[in-house]
């Protein structure tokens, strides 16, 4: 099995071409897409096309064997079969993918005759693959459908809806993150966690994650980062951990999500390999090409005060001296630079999130569609695009006026 992070599988192997085909024939709208790969016939353009299609298919529903975790460690199949209602799946921030539900159930669920306060409802809604993130094997055991197994895909962390259909359920948003999920209160509905463990998880609150706490048992969460934008970005990670996006992925993959593969980090001194068979490193590289092709969202038209915000660019470069670290297209020095704790407006804090991290420094965070997820800074401890300013003006002692500070407000949220 390869060992090495930063290698990612130069073309898509074969075994995966298969799991392609059958995910294509699965989902129609793909099959168009598919069908312009035809007609363009060869070609890298058509190659990389393909590669994002099936990095699609890899982002949203790939355990990559994670079932060993989840279901044989954590039993999270018995929790969900017990006691997760669609109620309380959408209440620690699960979200409902409303185009995989046929229209009976959207009928249903409209007047009401399905009952949203059974588990088997939720049963149900993971027989349609219809819960973002969560896959669900459903077997008939004795005439009832049951929950044999549950696994976690990117899509979890790293997808929300754009609640058309109702709070919580919509049209799914790929690479956006889900600032609502309390990843933490889920696995601590595992009966197989002690007390203590339990309280950890249950510390974090929504929108956060710790993902190194089962690597060096501390406890600090970061909040869920978009998995959009970040074309042209090689420094991954707030910490900068990586150069390519697949370095990451596989590290969640395998040492958070516990899909079956390897992972090595020698600058962490870490080495992980879950399972026999490596179902991680034949996907990176498609999932890689689909990351890297989902822009950051431009501000929706009305969101901003725009000669406020061209007022605010101005300060943006000069007064606030802003620039100076977050420069270029995705304002960010990420690919040239990596800073020192005391840059980050979020520390001291204790543990220091970088000291915990490979490069022990922190990344200038890419700006672009950054009026879409507060709050803000790796801790989220800045609520508001006003309140990152206002730390700014504070501990760098600026000297902005207030009027400055709510014009380069208003200049982040049209980014
Ligand atoms: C349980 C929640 C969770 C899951 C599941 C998850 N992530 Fe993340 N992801 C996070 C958190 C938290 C971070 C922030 C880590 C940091 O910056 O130190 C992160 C960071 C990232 C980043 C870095 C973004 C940047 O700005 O550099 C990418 C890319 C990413 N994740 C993609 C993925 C992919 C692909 C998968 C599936 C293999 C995945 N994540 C699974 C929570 C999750
Ligand atoms: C010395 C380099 C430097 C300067 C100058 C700087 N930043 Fe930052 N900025 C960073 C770093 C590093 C981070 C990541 C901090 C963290 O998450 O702990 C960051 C984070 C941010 C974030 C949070 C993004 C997110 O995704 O949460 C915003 C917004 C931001 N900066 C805006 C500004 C503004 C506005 C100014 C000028 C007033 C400014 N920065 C000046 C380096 C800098």
């Amino acid at each position: 099995m390869n060992a090495s992070p930063s290698r990612i599988s130069p073309r898509v192997r074969p075994r995966w071409t298969s799991h392609l085909v059958r995910g294509i024939a699965g989902v129609g709208a793909l099959s168009a897409v598919a069908a312009v790969v035809v007609a363009c016939g060869g070609g890298g353009g058509n190659n990389q096309l393909s590669e994002e299609i099936a990095g699609k298919q890899v982002f949203r529903s790939d355990t990559f064997g994670d079932e060993a975790f989840w279901t044989d460690k954590l039993k999270m199949n018995t929790v969900i079969a017990t006691a997760v209602d669609p109620t309380t799946a959408l209440k620690v921030g699960l979200k409902v993918d409303s185009e995989a539900l046929p229209a009976a159930v959207v009928t249903g669920i409209q007047n009401g005759s399905i009952d949203l306060t059974k588990p088997a409802t939720t049963i149900a809604l993971l027989k349609l693959d219809a819960v973002v993130g969560l896959k669900g094997t459903v077997t008939t055991v004795n005439g009832v459908d049951t929950l044999t197994q549950v696994g976690i895909t990117c899509a979890l962390c790293h997808s929300t809806v754009d609640n058309s259909f109702a709070p919580g359920i919509g049209k799914r948003l790929d690479g956006w993150p889900n600032r609502d999920l309390n990843p933490g209160a889920i696995i601590a509905l595992s009966p197989a966690l002690d007390a203590a463990t339990k309280a950890v998880y249950n510390s974090w609150g929504p929108g956060k994650y710790d993902a190194r706490f089962n690597i060096d048992g501390k406890n600090k969460p970061a909040v869920i980062p978009p998995a959009y934008g970040l074309q042209d970005i090689h420094k991954i990670t707030a910490t900068g951990d990586g150069d390519q996006v697949a370095y990451w992925n596989r590290y969640v993959a395998v040492t958070q999500m516990g899909g079956q593969g390897s992972f090595a980090e020698p600058r962490l001194n870490l080495s992980i390999i879950n399972g026999t068979t490596d179902l991680v490193s034949s996907k990176l590289s498609s999932l890689q090409a689909y990351q890297l092709s989902l822009p950051a969202p431009t501000a929706p038209a009305g969101s901003f005060d725009v000669a406020a915000a061209a007022r605010g660019k101005v300060v943006f470069e000069g007064a606030g001296k802003c620039s100076t670290c977050h420069a270029g297209p995705n304002f960010t020095d990420a690919n040239t630079t990596l800073h020192p704790v005391a840059d980050s407006m979020a520390e001291p804090e204790t543990p220091s999130y970088a000291s915990r991290s490979a490069t022990k420094q922190y990344r200038t965070s890419p700006l672009k569609g950054v009026w879409q997820h507060a709050p803000y800074f790796h801790d989220g401890s800045a609520p508001t695009l006003e309140a990152v300013v206002q730390t700014y003006n504070t501990k760098r002692t600026l000297g902005l006026t207030p009027q400055q500070i709510t014009d380069v407000a208003q200049y982040l949220r049209s980014l």
